[in-house]
This record gives structure tokens, sequence and C-alpha cells, in this order.
């Protein structure tokens, strides 16, 4: 067997480290919502989609007609994995521009308001701003970055999710790019946490009621 498949055998998804022993994290898990392969293929056609309209509307070599650059701006910490993965899918000359929220502080699963950790950028006026969230919820954390944003001046906003739980949102904020639409359950994985943990499970999953 050579190196590569020795590998890729250690790292399966039923190896039994994964599932046992006091650092497992498996166990805590209910229900598997989105498998890794259902995401990586949504995000591949996520991508696809976002960078044919940007570059319809901005062209793809950053000196476009209106010279406005492209900074994507991800919403930390849960839409690291995310946002690592689509701007890959992106082949756009473009910037990350980071802000960090916190709405769930600590084993909190109702959000307590939102509040800005790691400020915006000063510097999106005349800019094309694509917002990446992981979670759409109550909205309130993308209504709170999209005002902030629009404040800037910027010369096009958009905003984008990996998962949307419908009809949660009383606020009027639509979302330019969903990933998924998901039932009303906290979930974890892929950059979503629960009290900091589970945001390196490559699924996306329900926690059993022990866990939380
Ligand atoms: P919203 O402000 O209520 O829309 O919530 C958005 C933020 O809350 C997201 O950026 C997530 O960090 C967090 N959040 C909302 N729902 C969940 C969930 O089901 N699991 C983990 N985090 C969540
Ligand atoms: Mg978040």
């Amino acid at each position: 067997m050579n190196a590569r498949k020795r590998i890729l055998w250690h790292v399966a998804p039923r190896a039994p480290w994964m599932t046992q022993g006091r650092m497992g994290m498996h166990r805590d898990l209910e229900r598997i919502l989105i498998p890794a392969a259902a995401i990586e293929a949504r995000v591949r056609d996520l991508g696809q989609t976002i960078a044919a309209e940007l570059e319809r509307e901005i062209g793809g070599d950053g000196t476009h007609a209106d010279h406005g650059e492209l900074v994507i701006v991800p919403i930390l910490t849960g839409s690291v994995m995310f946002v690592a993965d689509l701007v890959r899918r992106l082949p756009l000359k473009l910037r990350l521009e980071m802000v960090g929220v916190s709405s769930y502080p600590g084993k909190s699963m109702e959000s307590k308001g939102v509040s800005i950790r790691h400020e915006l950028p000063g510097t999106l006026a005349g800019k094309h701003v694509l917002v990446i969230d992981d979670i759409l919820d109550s909205g309130h954390t993308l209504d709170v970055v999209t005002r902030l944003i629009r404040e800037q001046r910027p010369a096009s906003l958009r905003t984008c999710v990996l998962l949307r739980k419908p009809g949660k949102s009383s606020l009027p904020v639509a979302p330019d790019y969903v990933g998924f639409d998901i039932p009303d359950e906290f979930v974890v994985g892929y950059g979503l946490d629960y009290d900091g943990f589970y945001r390196n499970l490559p699924e996306i999953a329900t926690l059993r009621p022990e866990a939380r």
C-alpha cells in the first residue's frame, strides 16, 4: 500500500478514534442533517453561480468598468469553513476582510443580541461587497452587518449564507445566495458551534440532548 492510501484509511469517517475515548465528538451527535459530500457539491454549485454573476457585473480581473474591487466579508467565526471552501471556487480577483460578530455566547442556543468583536474594515466605499455567514436564524447578525456596510456606500452589496432556517426571521433580510434551507433545529459542524465545540465536524448535525 502506498503512503497516500494509508493516510486515507487512517482518516476514514468510521475510524475508531473518532467515536471512542474522552476526546470523541461523534457520540454527542444525534443526527447528521447534511453529509460532507452534499455540502461539498452545494458549495461547488454556489461558487459557479456567484462567480458567473459577479463576473457579469464587475468583471473577473478586478479592474472593471467602474473600477470597483471585489471584497469578501466573512462573519467570524462560524463562516470560516464555508468561506475557505467557497472562495477557492471563485476564480476572481478578490480581497478577504473579516468581521467578528458574537450572538450566541457560551452555551446559549438563543441569540442574545449581536455584538461586534472584530471591527469591519472602514474601506468598503465604492467596492463590490459579498458578506458571507454560516447561518441565517433570527437575521439580526446579517441585518447589523449589512447596515454597517451600507453606511460606507459600497458599489454593491450581496449576502450569502450556507444555511437558513425559513420563517424564523421577522427582519427584512433576504440573502442573495443560500446553500440549504434547514428545519428550525440547533445545528453544529462545518464551522457552526455549540459552546465553541464541533466546528471541525465535516457534516452538519444536531446534538443529542445530553450533550447540550
Ligand atoms: P441570527 O443573528 O439569529 O440570524 O444568527 C446568526 C448567528 O447565530 C450565526 O452566525 C451563528 O453563529 C449563530 N447561530 C444561529 N443558529 C445557529 C445554530 O443552529 N447553530 C449554531 N449557531 C447558530
Ligand atoms: Mg456566527
